[in-house]
């Protein structure tokens, strides 16, 4: 019998009665409306053989009663969400019935025990693997698999501020959490580079200025982040100012940038005005441009990188 839409016939009626008319499948049926399970915990839990539950579970599944997912080897089944009217109605009668019978109690503590013993294998699976996890987990997934997803944290109508976007690579990490991204720069040769990568990101805008008088409101972000631009900055202090002006009362604002170090060449090479910075100097530009609860972390190099050890630093507008 395949269950129809209504109305419902006399034969339907008759047909749902007789699938139910069989305390083997109303048992199954009791289980499998609480939890998902194989045919071998099936069996495990209501302990008949599995010929005669697999029997059930296709009388079951021909009439509309289950649905099933198949993992690997295995098949799971589970009572189907949406019933048909009559269907429901009968079901109803018949949980509320037998649920409180003792023997369902003993099948629901069955199924428990094998689904607990599920959980065992996961933690086995963990305890004889704890040596090899990083490395099976880089070869799955790679390095840095997930910690992107990470950024889901934010609240995801925050308005973050890049300033000093250059190509936009930062601001294309942040769009897709955030609500909005308002990307800064004054070179309108890097605005251009970002607009080709960001042009299909809704959510980003970009905007030309200079980060020491910048084209946005007061109060105007959430959160800000200049990322590798201070050590271009002739006058941090006016720059990081600035990014206070544009901050909401309680946003806050992140500069990574090079710790510091002795690599001359950088500023004929690249133009840089900073050799890095030390943790005493961001520090103390923080809290004169008025940001709070400053912190500073000293970031891992990435494996193979050239450059000097980045930091990560943040203040809260107070
Ligand atoms: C090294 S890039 C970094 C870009 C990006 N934030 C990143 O992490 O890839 C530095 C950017 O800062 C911009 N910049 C430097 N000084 C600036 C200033 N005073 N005002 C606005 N932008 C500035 C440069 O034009 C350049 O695009």
């Amino acid at each position: 019998m395949r269950i129809k839409t209504p109305p419902a016939t006399a034969a339907d009626i008759h047909a749902t009665i007789a699938s139910l008319a069989d305390p083997t499948r109303t048992r199954l049926l009791l289980l499998l409306g609480r939890y998902e399970l194989s045919v071998n915990e099936l069996c495990a839990a209501v302990q008949l053989p599995q010929s005669t539950v697999s029997r059930h579970l296709k009388h079951l599944s021909d009439d509309g009663w289950l649905i099933t997912r198949s993992e690997g080897p295995s098949r799971y089944y589970r009572l189907a969400p949406r019933l048909e009217p009559v269907a429901k109605q009968l079901w109803q009668v018949v949980r509320d019935g037998l649920g409180a019978q003792p023997e369902t109690a003993q099948d629901e503590a069955r199924a428990t025990q094998v689904l607990s013993e599920r959980r065992t294998r996961s933690q086995e699976f963990f305890s004889s693997t704890a040596g090899q996890w990083d490395a099976l987990r880089a070869d799955l997934f790679g390095a840095r698999a997930g910690f992107a997803g990470l950024l889901a944290l934010l609240d995801d109508d925050i308005v973050i501020g890049d300033l000093g976007c250059g190509t936009g690579i930062v601001s294309n990490e942040l769009a897709p959490y955030a609500g909005r991204v308002i990307a800064v720069d004054e070179s309108r040769e890097m605005l251009s580079a970002a607009r080709r990568r960001l042009h299909e990101r809704e959510n980003v805008e970009l905007r030309c200025g200079a980060l020491e008088a910048l084209p946005l409101d007061d109060g105007e972000l959430d959160a800000a982040v200049m990322s590798l631009v201070l050590h271009y900055v002739p006058e941090p202090v006016a720059a990081l100012s600035e990014a206070r002006r544009v901050l909401k009362p309680g946003g806050r604002l992140i500069v990574v940038d090079m710790m510091a170090h002795g690599r001359a060449e950088y500023r004929e090479a690249m133009g840089h005005v900073w050799q890095g910075f030390t943790q005493e100097q961001v520090h103390a530009w923080l809290a004169e441009c008025g940001f709070g609860r400053v912190r500073w972390r000293g970031l891992a190099a990435e494996p193979g990188a050239k450059g000097p050890v980045l930091f990560a630093a943040s203040g809260t507008a107070m």
